[in-house]
């Protein structure tokens, strides 16, 4: 799909993840992502909250749409995520009943993942259950869920999703894997000792998702990323990037600037994966500047346009687009 001959060898499928309201409302959308994407990821249409926003209220209507738009596209789609602790409805956090809360969670897996059942090459099943800071806190993130049912509700989630898709490829999906320091090894460690428990209680995980967020005053760690990418890979589980996107407070706010740092990041980051064998997948966070999360949740404290995307708010595809 239009990438340049030099990126070939290291050319693995490139995915974008899109917010329905604005793929409907914009025809230059769609088209940046049929020139650039093999695969749909929904952004925010599988979560809890959107999916089942009510004991009785189901809503699939936006997911089904992205997905069939993928099919009729010749595209693939994969989903995020069964359990997050950001995207809980109020009443399932209102569940204190261990019994109860397993019920719940075991029919929310088992009634999204079968309706996209041969439809979704993945899924993120669980996001963000490691701890942010593992040494201080750790090593799971003190969520609802693990409130709820402690650290079994991890491979609850993830038996439910086996034996519902068989054919997916069922990952676990976490931030901050890929930087230089104390912090970052730990969180390593976790998804490395999280993974073998899973293994160890017969349960299937078949890949790790490095969401990508990268930041303009972070190292990655390129070594130590990939003796993890070799670890997990002795254990028979791939990686792949879900979320990237490039987060710059820092950098002086010209656009050059702003684009030849994620330049470098990115750069960076598949230099790391490459390394030692393609990682399954990337996948960027929204494709263009004109629809990132960036701005309303993590935006630059000068106020200057945030760049975290390959594609300009124009669809115009930045230099560093040529590394995906
Ligand atoms: C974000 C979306 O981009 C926003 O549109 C939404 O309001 C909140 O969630 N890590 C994740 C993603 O795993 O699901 C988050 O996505 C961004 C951080």
């Amino acid at each position: 799909h239009g990438k340049s001959e030099a990126a070939a060898p290291r050319r693995v499928p490139l995915g974008g993840a899109i917010q329905a309201e604005y793929f409907d409302a914009d025809p230059a959308y769609r088209q940046a992502f049929l020139d650039h994407c093999d695969l749909i990821m929904p952004m925010n249409e599988l979560k809890f909250d959107q999916i089942r926003p009510a004991r009785d209220a189901w809503n699939f209507e936006p997911a089904d749409r992205l997905v069939e738009f993928a099919l009729a596209n010749g595209r693939q789609s994969r989903g995020t995520c069964h359990v997050w602790w950001n995207a809980l409805p109020a009443w399932v956090e209102a569940i204190d009943d261990a019994g109860e809360a397993e019920a719940v969670l075991v029919e929310h897996v088992e009634r999204v993942t079968d309706r996209y059942r041969g439809k979704l090459a993945g899924w993120d099943v669980v996001n963000e259950v490691i701890a942010n800071d593992p040494q201080q806190e750790g090593p799971l993130r003190r969520t609802d869920w693990l409130r709820k049912l402690g650290p079994r509700h991890i491979p609850i989630a993830f038996a439910a999703a086996a034996r519902t898709d068989p054919a997916t490829r069922l990952v676990i999906n976490d931030y901050d894997l890929e930087f230089v320091g104390p912090r970052f090894d730990a969180r390593r460690d976790v998804m490395l000792s999280i993974v073998r428990q899973l293994q160890d209680g017969g349960v299937e995980v078949h890949g790790v998702g490095m969401q990508g967020h990268l930041y303009a005053d972070r190292e990655i760690d390129k070594p130590a990323l990939e003796r993890f990418h070799r670890e997990l890979g002795a254990l028979g589980v791939g990686l792949l990037v879900t979320e990237l996107d490039v987060i710059d407070w820092h950098s002086p706010a010209d656009p050059q600037t702003q684009d030849a740092t994620a330049h470098r990041l990115v750069s960076d980051l598949l230099d790391a994966l490459f390394a030692w064998k393609p990682p399954e997948a990337v996948i960027v966070w929204g494709i263009s500047d004109r629809y990132s999360w960036i701005p309303a949740v993590l935006p630059r404290p000068d106020g200057a346009p945030d760049r975290p995307l390959p594609l300009d708010r124009d669809m115009v595809p930045k230099e560093w687009m040529r590394l995906l």
